[in-house]
């Protein structure tokens, strides 16, 4: 049998938006690590909290297996999983106030947008297709969804779809792609994410712990 861990594990995004941002919070509330050669796992050297740094898609499955305590991802990614039964239950712990985007219809710039009824029958291209098939079934439209892992923008100019659900923070990739937002599924921003319920035993205590000292330096930051 494995031995029960006794350091607490915290996923972040190994590259992209809000890599970067995690890890500054995380040295912000005085965790210190020593990188591993492939910066892959950072070992906690003040306080046993370890650092996994990989793709933010696998993040909820990382908490739901156990693997992980914590993560630090986009809530859009959590709420798709949840969605999706992949990752069912988790908790959105706190939110972390960076990293805003809104997950978004985007269509062809030169259309006359009138509201959900005239996605009926379209093919959707995005990353995202339980939060928007949940979305289209709330508004009674019956769309297909195109699921593609990246470069959604693109799809409609390649007719591959009729439209996107994508995440806009900018508006930048959907502009350069002659696509414009018409309606707003969800608004996300970076998350504390975990599986319910305390840790059991010292990793129940360093989870407390983090959270005190996040709660801290968001309450200066504020
Ligand atoms: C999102 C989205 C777009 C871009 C939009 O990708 O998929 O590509 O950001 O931003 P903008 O409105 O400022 O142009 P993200 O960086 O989250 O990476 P991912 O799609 O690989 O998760
Ligand atoms: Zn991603
Ligand atoms: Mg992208």
């Amino acid at each position: 049998a494995r031995e029960p861990r006794d350091r607490l594990r915290v996923a972040i995004q190994k590259s992209g938006r809000l890599g970067d941002p995690a890890r500054d919070l995380l040295s912000a509330v005085g965790l210190t690590w020593r990188e591993s050669r492939d910066r892959l796992f950072c070992f906690g050297e003040g306080l046993p909290i370890d650092l996994l740094l990989v793709r933010d898609d696998d993040i909820p499955g990382l908490l739901t297996e156990g693997v992980a305590d914590f993560g630090i991802l986009g809530r859009n990614v959590l709420a798709e999983t949840g969605l999706d039964g992949t990752a069912p239950g988790l908790e959105e712990v706190r939110q972390l106030g960076f990293g805003p985007c809104r997950l978004a219809i985007g269509v062809p710039e030169g259309w006359d947008y009138e509201g959900p009824a005239q996605l009926e029958g379209l093919r959707i291209a995005t990353s995202y297709p339980a939060i928007t098939q949940d979305w289209l079934r709330r508004h009674g439209v019956d769309a297909r969804t195109v699921t593609l892992s990246g470069s959604v923008e693109i799809a409609p100019s390649l007719g591959q779809a009729d439209v996107v659900c994508d995440l806009v923070s900018s508006g930048g990739t959907l502009r350069a792609n002659s696509l414009k937002p018409v309606e707003t599924l969800l608004e996300s921003e970076a998350v504390l994410a975990a599986p319910p319920g305390r840790p059991e035993g010292v990793r129940g205590e360093l989870a407390d712990l983090l959270l005190r000292r996040l709660d801290g330096v968001r309450r200066v930051a504020d």
